[in-house]
């Protein structure tokens, strides 16, 4: 079992989670329970977290359907009636059993639920667990907006039972992995060389353990992203962009999906900045691709990148701003880019196929 601290709550990595869970349940005398989940982890992970803890037995269950269009404000109203229904009171708690789509919808509704309620994430991907569950950023989209709308709120506490892996299919696990992969590029070169060697063969634990850390030492420093916490969107300025623009298409793609054709267009942007050299640009194209195989994207178009862009939280104005590496295992932020230098990055991109 392994501890990280975090901003006032505990990480907790190791299959022997649930004796933690209970402990903080009774130890906080809830007044009634609620976990979210949605029909894949009701069906694989709400079994053995009920068996295990036996003071969640009472607790109401909100099942969503799967899928980033529960991230959505019809579906928080869903769930705040049925905790007002409920009778759930400033005491109640919120239980994220889920991926990051259940941890940032869960999160968010216990923050604005009677100016904030308690909530745990028990995270169930290699998204949810390596980064979505960390930080304390919660949110749901507006329309094509992702994360338009959110708070900072952190959990009570995080456990992650990697055993909850065995049954995430093979798509989703390197959706996450997409995410440990940036976390080694922008700040460890030594995890990227591990993970150039070792990425099949490493224990799930140790590769959670590293991403969980790296990642918590970024937003410990900086809680509410206003300065270094914006080097983790590297690859998600474009990243983002691009899965809004593929959202309910024939080719819509993953967050982590659209975040690794991020972060390989921004790798261009970084060499164009003289930030990064051919030799390491080539380096991370060779690793991502032969790892995660992306495709082609024929609608990877400028002006709608751009419209998007400008609704993007990291733009101000026409200015667009980027996290971009500087070399592998470390990265710049707020880079000033212009359309051409976007363009440019994209062609490249889609020149390699
Ligand atoms: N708050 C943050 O800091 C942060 C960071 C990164 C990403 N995110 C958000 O996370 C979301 C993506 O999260 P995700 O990739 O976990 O997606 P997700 O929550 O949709 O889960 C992916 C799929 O896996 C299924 N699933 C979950 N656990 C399973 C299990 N153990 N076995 C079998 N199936 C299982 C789900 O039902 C779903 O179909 C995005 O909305 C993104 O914006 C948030």
């Amino acid at each position: 079992m392994y501890l990280i601290k975090s901003n006032g709550y505990n990480v907790e990595i190791g299959t022997k989670i649930f004796k933690s869970i209970s402990s903080l349940i009774t130890k906080n005398k809830y007044s009634s329970h609620f976990i979210i989940c949605d029909e894949n982890t009701f069906q694989f992970c709400l079994p053995s977290l009920i068996h295990k803890c036996p003071n969640l037995r009472d607790a109401h269950i909100i099942e969503l359907e799967s899928g980033e269009a529960s991230k959505a404000i019809n579906i928080s109203t869903y769930v705040w009636e049925t905790l007002i229904e409920n009778k759930a009171d400033k005491n109640a708690v919120i239980i994220n059993l889920g991926g990051g789509v259940v941890s940032d919808l869960g999160g968010f509704c216990a923050s604005i639920y009677k100016r904030g309620i308690d909530f745990i994430n028990i995270p169930t991907t290699l998204l949810a667990m390596a980064d979505a569950s960390i930080g304390g950023k919660t949110g749901i989209n507006l329309s094509v907006l992702k994360n338009a709308l959110g708070t900072f709120s952190q959990p009570k506490g995080v456990f992650i039972n990697p055993d909850y892996l065995n049954t995430l299919p093979e798509q989703h696990y390197k959706n996450g992995l997409a995410e440990i992969f940036k976390i080694a590029l922008i700040c460890d070169k030594n995890f990227w060389n591990e993970l150039k060697n070792t990425v099949t063969k490493s224990s799930k634990e140790l590769l959670l353990l590293k991403s969980v850390t790296l990642k918590n030492k970024i937003v410990l420093k900086d809680p509410f992203d206003n300065g270094n916490r914006k080097i983790l969107n590297f690859g998600h300025t474009i990243g983002h962009a691009i899965e809004s623009i593929l959202l309910g298409t024939n080719n819509e793609l993953l967050h982590g999906e659209a975040i690794l054709i991020g972060m390989m267009v921004e790798s261009h942007l970084s060499f164009q900045k003289k930030l990064l050299s051919k030799k390491e640009l080539q380096e991370v194209f060779s690793l991502l691709k032969k790892v995660f195989e992306p495709q082609k994207i024929n609608e990877l178009n400028l002006t709608s990148i751009i419209e998007l862009m400008k609704n993007d939280k990291k733009s101000q104005g026409n200015k667009f701003q980027f996290a971009l590496i500087d070399k592998i295992g470390s990265c710049k932020f707020d880079v000033i880019i212009s359309d051409s230098q976007i363009k440019k990055a994209i062609d490249f991109y889609n020149s390699t196929f």
